[in-house]
């Protein structure tokens, strides 16, 4: 007896058009690349013809956030300054609400169309997540809370950041390791002036990498953080110069066919962190995190394999001439420096 009374309720409430019905949307998402945030609520059985017997009302949580009036025709959106509704639309059963990313809080949002004596409702909940799925963790932990906090998710994932900091780290660590073989060994055939050089060169280069990762380690995307990835990944065309001054510079190195091909994979490591670099600062989600590492992780394989030839190159020198080197190679080295000099 009981349900069919309850069918017949449900049928005169759907039936005899004393509710207005609408499309159920569960969920919508969006992340740091949609600039306008699109909550849907579109009436399906709508019968107004004039905007005069409509009035919409956005609730978020308990609270009201929106209003239209369509006997005034006047919108009042609450906290939420940017939120609006297409008053074209509004005829065709379209109340779905607008609203810039920055006013956007994740939540449960109810749309409410009153249409003379008909309304009804739907729910849409507004999630965020970030770009990439291993933020999505992070990113899902703090929205757990009520919180604005929620638009602080971290920009790279920590593995991701670590390795941005250290390639670099790790190619000037390996320059100074090339410096140093300058400086030792070919100490006598190599003019002063351009040790010093190399040197500021190279302590320029090594304090702006460091406040780079200063700026860039800590967690959240921020436009700080966004310059110091900047400042770590812009200078190491420093290092191609360096490099190539020191092959230049060496006894017994110059162009070699070895140094060009470490120059040449060093230029192509510094051009794909540059793209990735661009990518991940203009695009909202950082999903060309890997293009940037491996750019970084190619330039500071670049410096190692300079470093290991620059070391063997030193060895073999030393084997080959072992008793005249004390005369020979500074004179040899004084020639070619002189013959590059001339050169330049
Ligand atoms: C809304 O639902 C109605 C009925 O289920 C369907 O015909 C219509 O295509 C839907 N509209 C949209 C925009 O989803
Ligand atoms: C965010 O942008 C995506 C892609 O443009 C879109 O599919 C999605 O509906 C947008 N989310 C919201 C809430 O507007
Ligand atoms: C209602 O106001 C909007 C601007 O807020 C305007 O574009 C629209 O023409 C108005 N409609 C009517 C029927 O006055
Ligand atoms: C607007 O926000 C303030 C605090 O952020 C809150 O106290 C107030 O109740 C909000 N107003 C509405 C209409 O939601
Ligand atoms: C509803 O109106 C909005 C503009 O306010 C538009 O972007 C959206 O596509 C419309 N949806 C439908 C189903 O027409
Ligand atoms: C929105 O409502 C759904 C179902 O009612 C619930 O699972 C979800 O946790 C709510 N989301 C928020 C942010 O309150």
């Amino acid at each position: 007896m009981w349900p069919l009374v309850v069918l017949q309720l449900l049928n005169l409430a759907y039936c005899g058009s004393a509710q207005l019905l609408l499309n159920v949307t569960k969920f919508v998402e969006y992340t740091n690349c949609n600039n306008t945030i699109l909550l849907p609520c579109i009436v399906y059985n709508i019968e107004a013809t004039a905007l005069a017997d409509l009035f919409v009302k956005w609730k978020l949580g308990g609270s009201y956030i929106f209003t239209y009036n369509g006997a005034t025709n006047e919108s009042i959106p609450f906290n939420f300054t940017s939120a609006k509704i297409s008053t074209r639309d509004l005829l065709k059963g379209n109340a779905s609400l607008e609203m810039d990313r920055k006013d956007a809080v994740p939540g449960n949002y109810t749309c409410e169309v009153t249409e003379l004596s008909r309304e009804g409702e739907t729910t849409v909940e507004l999630r965020y997540h970030t770009g990439l799925t291993s933020h999505a963790c992070a990113g899902k932990n703090r929205l757990g809370g009520e919180s604005r906090d929620w638009k602080s998710v971290s920009w790279f994932s920590p593995n991701e950041n670590i390795l941005i900091v250290i390639f670099p780290m790790l190619a000037i660590l390996l320059f100074w390791g090339q410096f140093g073989i300058v400086t030792l060994k070919y100490n006598s055939s190599i003019m002063k002036e351009k040790t010093i050089l190399l040197f500021i060169a190279g302590l320029v280069l090594t304090v702006i990498v460091i406040v780079g990762a200063i700026l860039f380690i800590p967690g959240e995307y921020s436009t700080k953080r966004a310059s110091g990835l900047g400042l770590i990944v812009v200078p190491t065309v420093m290092l191609i110069i360096l490099q190539y001054s020191i092959f230049i510079i060496t006894p017994g190195i110059g162009m070699s066919s070895y140094s060009i091909a470490i120059l040449i994979l060093q230029i192509l490591g510094f051009v794909l962190s540059v793209v990735g670099l661009s990518l991940c600062v203009t695009e909202c989600a950082p999903v060309h995190g890997p293009l940037l590492i491996s750019g970084l992780g190619i330039v500071a394989l670049a410096e190692l394999l300079g470093l290991v030839y620059m070391k063997l190159t030193a060895a073999n020198q030393r084997t080959i001439q072992p008793p005249r080197k004390a005369v020979e190679e500074p004179l040899n080295a004084f020639k070619e420096s002189k013959g590059m000099m001339n050169d330049e």
